[in-house]
């Protein structure tokens, strides 16, 4: 076989590192043990049943060709207006173009924003694919670290200091994962005058938007930084539909005219039943307001259940569907912490360090199980806690 592109080989270089406790969780799930999952973000119910009825009805109705690069009217109607709520902004239809989910955005976004070469500066601790999705577009980035004394906001001071002569833009997250925070307006105008006076793109990840207890601030709204920021907003999280790959972009309209070339190229378009079905849920918001209020609802499950325990802390009120617990009064070494409560409590949750160095020293745990699996891991997680030694 011919040698495969070093583009492709180096993708995601030593991005997994971290992960190892969550692959030996599913190996001991496989050969038939009985381990609670608070590891990952993904539902535990299905999506809504008008949702998939919505779909049943376009294949029906035989909505199966090619659509557009920008999307179907419909839908990209549908995301104006959803976008309008999530950013505090006005949306137009020709702001907005469909992205088969946040990481085929953010995969566009980088690569409609940076050149081979060029330099980017991740906010971290982050999401596990951003360092994959620069290197793909051929540049080099620098994690900017979000510590955890400010509650895991980022500090621009901290983002200018790591400006180089070829740094072209910023990515970050929030409503954040895995931290939870949620960026303020301070925050997100101070980081944008930096970006402002280095001439920068902000590529602003929102797939949590929706889980913020109305808290969430969009860059793009602020003042002088609509025309520099680039949005990321998805169905998976806020309509329960992560195996349906949807999602999309907010940006200028000469930008989405550079997206529909890239969808061009890329996906050829969003599958067309698909659209219509998730047209349906945006209009008619299915399953946002129950989720909003089921995590909450679970979350102080999980605070009351994890009281008395007292060496370990639960960092954020709202923002997305984890906690972040900083577990620095027991131990910094998250990882090794991790895997003694996997072997001897079955219990998997991430260690911080999945995320990025500057989350050592916590764990993350999702609340995508039910009441009662939530507080047996409170449970576990309390009794280990109270008994660890390093
Ligand atoms: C911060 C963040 N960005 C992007 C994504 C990707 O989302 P999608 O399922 O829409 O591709 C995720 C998924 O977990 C995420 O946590």
């Amino acid at each position: 076989m011919p040698l495969p592109s070093e583009r492709i080989t180096n993708i995601s270089e030593g991005d997994q590192e971290g992960w190892e406790v969550y692959l030996k969780a599913v190996d001991m799930i496989r050969s038939g043990e009985d381990v609670l999952m608070l590891s990952i973000g993904d539902h535990d119910f299905p999506t809504p049943v008008e949702t998939i009825d919505a779909a049943k009805k376009a294949l029906d109705d035989g909505h199966t060709k090619y659509t557009t690069m920008q999307g179907i009217p419909q839908l990209l109607k549908a995301m104006a207006k959803v976008s309008t709520k999530a950013l505090s902004l006005p949306v137009t239809t020709d702001e907005v173009v469909t992205m088969a989910g946040g990481q085929s955005g953010l995969y566009a976004a980088m690569q409609a924003c940076v050149n081979p070469g060029d330099h980017v500066i991740i906010l971290s601790p982050h999401y596990v694919t951003y360092p994959g999705t620069v290197r793909s577009a051929g540049a080099t980035f620098t994690l900017v670290s979000c510590s955890p004394e400010n509650g895991f906001e980022p500090k621009a001071e901290d983002i200018e200091a790591a400006i180089q002569p070829n740094t072209k833009a910023v990515l970050m997250n929030t409503p954040n994962n895995p931290t939870c925070a949620i960026y303020s307006r301070e925050t997100l105008e101070a980081i944008g005058e930096v970006c402002i006076k280095h001439d920068l793109w902000i590529i602003s990840d929102e797939v949590y938007w929706s889980l913020s207890n109305g808290k969430h601030v969009s860059p793009r709204a602020l003042p002088g930084l609509k025309e520099r920021t680039v949005v990321l907003v998805s169905m998976s999280k806020s309509h329960v539909m992560t195996g349906w790959r949807m999602g999309w972009i907010v940006a200028e309209p000469e930008m989405v005219h550079n997206f529909m070339q890239h969808n061009l190229v890329n996906s050829y378009g969003i599958s067309d039943f698909i659209s219509r079905a998730a047209a349906e849920a945006l209009e008619n918001d299915y399953g946002v307001g129950e989720l909003q209020e089921l995590f909450t609802k679970r979350g102080g499950v999980f605070r009351e259940a994890l009281i008395g325990a007292n060496d370990i802390r639960i960092l954020n009120e709202d923002g997305a569907m984890y906690f972040m617990i900083d577990i620095r009064n027991i131990t910094h070494d998250a990882e090794t912490f991790a895997f003694k409560l996997l072997e001897e409590e079955k219990l998997c949750v991430m260690p911080g360090d999945s995320f990025g160095p500057s989350a050592s020293g916590h764990i993350r745990i999702s609340l995508c199980q039910p009441e009662d699996k939530l507080r047996e891991g409170a449970k576990r997680l309390k009794r280990f806690a109270s008994n660890y030694s390093s």
